[in-house]
């Protein structure tokens, strides 16, 4: 299993790229299976989550593509035929996306069979929101075995309110909705980026959306899509991870290649911390000076701070002086990191759902494992300050979001490297065919 060694100490000096959203590549992958024809997606990151993706189209009948180095991170799905409208146990509990197949699948082919999750590292992650948007559409479910049949001669347009915002069950029911007869009409849907990139590829492909990024989405209904060729956003975790990766070390890092009106949120909050952050076109500079001050957060629904920057805000906070509070409001159990944070010396405490840590605290190198992958990467954030040399256990969970983080971070001046096996050769091959 590969680990990270990473020695602390260095400031991070000059520019690094942004790669394509994962959490908006995952649903476009499987927005392919809505149509015969191929759709090709650009700036798809080279990461786990996607070659986990690929087997799974590819296990029910799909041509998958991917195609990285002078491909460009382009991939090319072609739905022709789905044999198997299926998604097993084995895959989906390695990658809880994989249930955005679910949709699409009972859109398209009129079933579909897909394992449940079950829990994960960060929280239960029930899909019970998913089916009851499904099952507002008219389709029929049945629950066994540990998989969700679903099933439907056609789709038919409704009003759907979620009990709760959801990112992919936003994702999954509005896919289904594209080819209901007649409108669908969703209220109190997710407003992250990655939904509304969704409906750009959507729209692209022929479906008839409104208001998608807002908290009501309308879709009317058509009879057919057809292919269509889409670049993903950038990646706004990843750019924020090296932001704060920037910040705590010292250095003066130009994050290339983002949206900033992705990152607003974050920004304003390490403005507050004490960092000098600018932003010019698709790039942000981030500067410090050192003298960080703390600062509370509470991870919430876009445009709020982001759950999915909690654990590396945690471990710049560390390097804070005063008293950070910080609220998960998303998952109930995403503080895993913290105690990993704890042992190479930071000042914890976890209270429920809040942590307060209190800074500053000088970090010395320590043996630690990464939970999850968001965990991971406040781990490497946290041994890039600290003293001696950190190494990092399960360093699978980064692989799965992050594109050659280690390549990355050692460009702009960190001691960073892999022991162990890299990615599989497969993947990074200029072109494979599934
Ligand atoms: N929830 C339900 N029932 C459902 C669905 C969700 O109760 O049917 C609850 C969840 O348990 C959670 C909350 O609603 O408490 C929000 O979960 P959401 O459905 O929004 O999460 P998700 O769609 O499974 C996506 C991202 C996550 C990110 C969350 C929140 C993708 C592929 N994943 O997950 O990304 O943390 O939204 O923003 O888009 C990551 O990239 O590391 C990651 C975990």
């Amino acid at each position: 299993m590969d680990k990270f060694v990473i020695r602390g100490g260095n400031p991070l000096l000059g520019t690094v790229r942004v790669s394509g959203a994962k959490n908006a590549a995952l649903p476009a992958m499987a927005a392919a299976l809505l149509t015969e024809e191929p759709v090709t997606l650009e700036n798809v990151p080279q990461v786990r989550d996607i070659e986990t993706t690929r087997r799974l189209l590819a296990a029910m009948g799909a041509d998958v593509e991917l195609g990285y180095g002078r491909a460009q991170h382009r991939t090319t799905i072609c739905c022709r035929s789905l044999a198997s409208p299926e998604a097993s146990y084995e895959l989906v509990k390695t990658m809880r996306a994989s249930t955005l197949v679910l949709g699409p699948l009972v859109a398209r082919c009129g079933t579909a069979r897909v394992s449940l999750p079950g829990g994960c590292a960060i929280g239960a992650r029930p899909i019970d929101l998913h089916i009851k948007g499904l099952e507002r559409l008219g389709a029929k479910i049945n629950q066994e075995h540990g998989y969700v049949e679903a099933s439907a001669k056609r789709l038919r347009g409704a009003e759907i309110i979620f009990d709760k915002v959801t990112v992919t069950g936003t994702e999954d029911v509005m896919m289904a909705a594209t080819l209901a007869e007649g409108t669908t009409v969703m209220e109190n849907c997710a407003c992250e980026p990655e939904v509304a990139d969704l409906a750009d590829l959507l729209t692209k492909m022929g479906a008839r959306i409104e208001g998608a990024g807002t908290s009501t989405i309308r879709v009317h209904g058509v009879s057919k899509l057809h292919g269509a060729k889409h670049r993903i956003i950038p990646d706004r975790i990843e750019a924020g991870t090296f932001i704060i990766a920037g910040a705590i070390t010292g250095g003066d890092l130009n994050v290339a290649g983002c949206e900033p009106t992705h990152l607003s949120v974050l920004l304003q909050k390490l403005g507050e911390v004490g960092l000098k952050v600018a932003h010019h076109g698709d790039s942000v500079r981030v500067l410090s000076e050192g003298n960080l001050k703390a600062s509370d957060i509470a991870t919430e629904e876009y445009p709020g701070f982001p759950t999915d920057m909690q654990a590396q805000y945690m471990a710049l906070a560390t390097q804070a002086a005063g008293t950070s509070v910080i609220t998960e409001n998303i998952f109930e159990n995403r503080f895993m990191h913290a105690q990993e944070l704890v042992r190479m010396g930071a000042n914890i405490k976890i209270e429920g759902r809040r942590a307060v840590v209190r800074g500053k605290s000088p970090l010395s190198a320590a043996a630690v494992l990464a939970s999850d992958l968001r965990a991971s990467a406040s781990l490497v954030i946290a041994a890039l300050v600290a003293e001696g040399e950190t190494i990092i256990d399960r360093v699978y969970h980064i692989d799965r979001g992050y594109e050659h983080i280690e390549e990355k971070l050692r460009s702009v001046g960190a001691q960073i490297r892999r022991i162990g096996e890299m990615l599989p050769k497969k993947i990074a091959a200029p072109l494979v065919k599934a």
